[in-house]
Order: C-alpha cells, then sequence, then structure tokens
C-alpha cells in the first residue's frame, strides 16, 4: 500500500507524494536501454521490486531524501521554442534542466545554467538542434487491427471515400477485423502505433475508440489503451467513439445503436474512467446531427468533454452544433460553411484540422485561413486510421498547413503544441518554461522553420517525456 504506479509516466508515487523514475532508483549504468520504463511495482519495507517494461525484475532501494540536483540537463540547444506569448518564443543558444519530470531552469544567449549537478544527472549535448515541446497529437484512431492498402489503391484508380464505405468496406472492414483481434494483438497494434508518433516528437496524443461499435468492443479498445498507455511513453488521452459508423446488424434499426451509445456505451466509459471524451461521426452514410446532439447531450451529462468530426464531405452544420454544445473541438471541417466559421469563432470550440485525411481522400484543404482571421483557435493532427490517413508524421502535417492551408511556420508550429493542448483540455502542456513538464523533441535542424520546410524526412534525434530519455534515434 502507499504506493501507486502512475498512469502515463512509468513513475512509482509514494505516500510522501515523490514520483520515482526509474532512473531515481537505479544507477544509469545498469540501464540497458534509455527508454526503458516500470511497468509495475511492488513495495516491502524500504524496497522496491520492479517489473520493468522488457519483462525483467529489479528490486532497488527507495532513496532516503529527494535530489536537489538536476536529473536531466541539455545543453548546446541552437534554438529552444518556448511557445510563450503569441509566437513560437524562439531563444537562441540556450540550455534547459528538469528534475522530478519538470523543466527546472531554462537559459539562453549562452548563458549557464544556474542548477546543481550530480553523478546521476544525465547531461545531453543537442549539437545545435533545435528544441520544442513534445508534440501533441489531438486527433488519433491509434487501435484497429489490419490495414486497407487494397482500398487505397482502389482510390488511385478513382473510387471515392464514400463509393469504398458504401460497398461494405471502410470503417467497417476495419471493424470485422478489429472484432476478430485479441486483446494482446490489438494491444502489440496500439503500441506501435504510439511508437510511431513518439519517433516524430509526439509526447501526448488524443486516442479514440470505433472501430468495435458494439458495447463490450468498443470498451474493450479504451481498456486496451488504457493499458498500453501504462507503461508507453506517449500519455493518451481517451475518447469514445462508439458513433463512428452504424454497424451492419443495427442498419435497419438506428435508434436501438444511437440509445445503445447513449444508454450503455457513455455511461459505462464515463463511469469506468475510461473516456474523457466523447466524439461522433456526423455525415452522410454516419450519423445525423440530431443523433449527435442526442449522443453529446448523454456525454455531457456524464461528465465527458466532446470532440466530433465535422464536415469532412459534407456541410451537415455539425461545426455549429459542436460550438452551441461546448465542445472541445471540431475536427475535419474541409466542407465547413461560412455560418460553420462565425459559430465556432463565437465559441470556444478549437477547430483541429487533419491534412493529412484531405490529402488522402481528395478532399479541398481546410479553409485554415478564414478559421484563423475568424479568431478561431486552430490545432492540427494527423488523423492516423487505417482508412482516410495511414501517417503517424505531424510534422509533415506541419509541412501541409505551411504548403497549402495558407498557414504561417509559427501558427502550424502552434497548432501542433499549445493548441493541441489546450484542445485536450491540457493547457499546461505543449510550452516551456520553470516548472512545465518535461516533455520535450530535440530535432537536428538549424531552425524551427526547417522542419516543415524539409518534408518527407524525420529530423527528430531524441524525445523526453516526464523529464526522461524516453526515445532516441539511431545515430546516422
Ligand atoms: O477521421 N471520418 C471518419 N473517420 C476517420 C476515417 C476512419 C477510417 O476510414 O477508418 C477519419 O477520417
Ligand atoms: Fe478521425
Amino acid at each position: 500500500m502507499g504506493l501507486s504506479l502512475q498512469d502515463h509516466g512509468g513513475t512509482v508515487l509514494l505516500e510522501d507524494g515523490r514520483a520515482l523514475a526509474l532512473r531515481d532508483l537505479l544507477p544509469l549504468r545498469d540501464l540497458p536501454g534509455a527508454s526503458l520504463r516500470i511497468a509495475a511495482a511492488t513495495r516491502a519495507g524500504d524496497q522496491l521490486a520492479l517489473q520493468l517494461s522488457d519483462g525483467t525484475t529489479r528490486t532497488a532501494a527507495i532513496p532516503g531524501r529527494t535530489r536537489t540536483a538536476a536529473d536531466l540537463i541539455l545543453e548546446n540547444i541552437g534554438q529552444l521554442l518556448t511557445l510563450e506569448d503569441d509566437g513560437v518564443g524562439a531563444r537562441a543558444r540556450a540550455s534547459l534542466a528538469c528534475r522530478d519530470g519538470h523543466v527546472l531552469a531554462l537559459a539562453d544567449g549562452g548563458a549557464a545554467l544556474a542548477v546543481e549537478r550530480d553523478e546521476h544527472t544525465l547531461v545531453l549535448d543537442a549539437r545545435g538542434g533545435v528544441v520544442t515541446p513534445g508534440l501533441i497529437e489531438p486527433h488519433s484512431h491509434p487501435v484497429f487491427a489490419g490495414e486497407r492498402s487494397r482500398e487505397f489503391a482502389l482510390k488511385a484508380e478513382g473510387r471515392s471515400y464514400l463509393e469504398i464505405h458504401n460497398a461494405g468496406g471502410g470503417i467497417l472492414s476495419t471493424m470485422r477485423a478489429t472484432r476478430a483481434a485479441s486483446f494482446e494483438e490489438l494491444a502489440r497494434a496500439c503500441a506501435r502505433n504510439l511508437d510511431r508518433l513518439l519517433a516524430w516528437g509526439v509526447t501526448t496524443a488524443e486516442g479514440k475508440s470505433g472501430y468495435a461499435l458494439e458495447l463490450e468492443g468498443e470498451l474493450r479498445l479504451l481498456e486496451v489503451m488504457r493499458s498500453v498507455s501504462r507503461c508507453h511513453p506517449v500519455a493518451l488521452v481517451p475518447t469514445l467513439l462508439g458513433a463512428h459508423a452504424l454497424p451492419p446488424e443495427h442498419a435497419s434499426r438506428r435508434d436501438e445503436y444511437v440509445r445503445l451509445v447513449c444508454e450503455e456505451m457513455v455511461p459505462r466509459a464515463a463511469r469506468d474512467g475510461l473516456a474523457r471524451y466523447c466524439d461522433a461521426y456526423c455525415e452522410r452514410g454516419a450519423f445525423t446531427p440530431a443523433e449527435v446532439e442526442q449522443i453529446f447531450l448523454a456525454a455531457r451529462a456524464h461528465g465527458l468533454g466532446l470532440k466530433l468530426h465535422a464536415e469532412q464531405f459534407s456541410d451537415q452544420g455539425g461545426a455549429a452544433l459542436a460550438a452551441r454544445l461546448g465542445a472541445a473541438s471540431a475536427d475535419h471541417l474541409e466542407a465547413i460553411s461560412a455560418e460553420g466559421i462565425a459559430a465556432l469563432a463565437a465559441s470556444r470550440t478549437t477547430a483541429v484540422l487533419l491534412p493529412g485525411a484531405a490529402l488522402a481522400s481528395r478532399c479541398p484543404w481546410p479553409p485554415a485561413r478564414a478559421l484563423l482571421d475568424a479568431g478561431v483557435p486552430v490545432a492540427l493532427g494527423t488523423d492516423l486510421n487505417p482508412g482516410s490517413s495511414m501517417t503517424a508524421s505531424l510534422p509533415l502535417m506541419m509541412s501541409l498547413a505551411c504548403m497549402q492551408l495558407g498557414m504561417s511556420c509559427e501558427q502550424a508550429w502552434r497548432a501542433v503544441t499549445v493548441e493541441a493542448a489546450r484542445s485536450l483540455g491540457r493547457p499546461e502542456l505543449g510550452r516551456l518554461h520553470p516548472g512545465a513538464p518535461a516533455d520535450l523533441a530535440l530535432f537536428d535542424a538549424p531552425d524551427y522553420r526547417y522542419i516543415p520546410y524539409h518534408y518527407g524526412e524525420n529530423h527528430l534525434r531524441l524525445v523526453v517525456k516526464d523529464g526522461q530519455l524516453a526515445h532516441e534515434r539511431p545515430r546516422r
């Protein structure tokens, strides 16, 4: 007792409030891999029995005092993006120190960091690279089985997304594969998708269910996310997407399915703490605004935040509905009307734009400029999913935003950091200042604008999550 494992930190939380990471418990030289994390821990007196993410077990003594020295120092940073104020807050010739999972101090202009260091402090040389807050993925579908490259080929030959969907492909083909997969298979697939996001610099991701489309199956997908998130550095913000498509067994009983979502899925997901948000797909062939409203009212009554797949292919008035019901975000928006933009501008709802889905589905680009000019906060996501956007590259979304959506480099960086964090109700993330969570990414690039400019290439060198080295690309 008196001991718990933090959900997405891989850190042991003691009764005195101290959060102990693996490197606080074992000397660095005893750790075979930088991304090794604690999967489970039990306490016997002053000893901890640790089960590690590679399947091995260790014992460690609980340290008697809180360290005053920094855990990690990043030196020789060419450019540090703090994301303060309205711009990106670029600081030249910088360094940064972390302790206990938070930023301890920053320095720039070549000044020295005024922090203590000792033999446990990990000092990393950024070699003049760009350090940014860990990227925030505001919209992804990371738990599914199978893949849909054959549909990709059909689309390349001219078939539309809706044609494929109406012929039993699309979401329903992934639903069949997902229903047939075991918990372990889905957990492995989800972990692989989180690995992919991490490898592009993501430290927190929203993740949706939506490929089971039945009560126990949707809850199982949320449980998969919870279980994977416990021993993966990428923190997941889980979303119930029971209303992603109408499952075939309810084809002639729509009302019954909507009732199932409202009266069983939403209450169970909320009661068991399995979801923070509820999402729905408002589109021809999916759910009507009236059905979405019923689902959203139930979700709101159970304390879930709201997100909506809106105006992807046609204007259904989804953005205005999302704004009216106080949704955290309205996502896609390729086909949004002027009224929809005005409704978002009058609300606190973030527009989450998904240029990868627009690209792969051959949609018009979402009107980022008009949204920004109207004062709507804009975030960018990959929409990572097996159908309309099979990518985990958030930097590629920044490139598309700058090259095709009319966004500036600064707006694109804000869209994958502060704005994405805001759309997930996590405003403490996506910026770097003393006291902020120590989630950051280091890119081998001379300038932050270089990252969207040199597109298609992964410039990421390493990721720090909760003050610990979570991912390091092998040296090139
Ligand atoms: O965000 N639009 C609906 N949902 C996904 C596509 C899911 C799929 O095709 O499997 C999207 O684009
Ligand atoms: Fe989506």
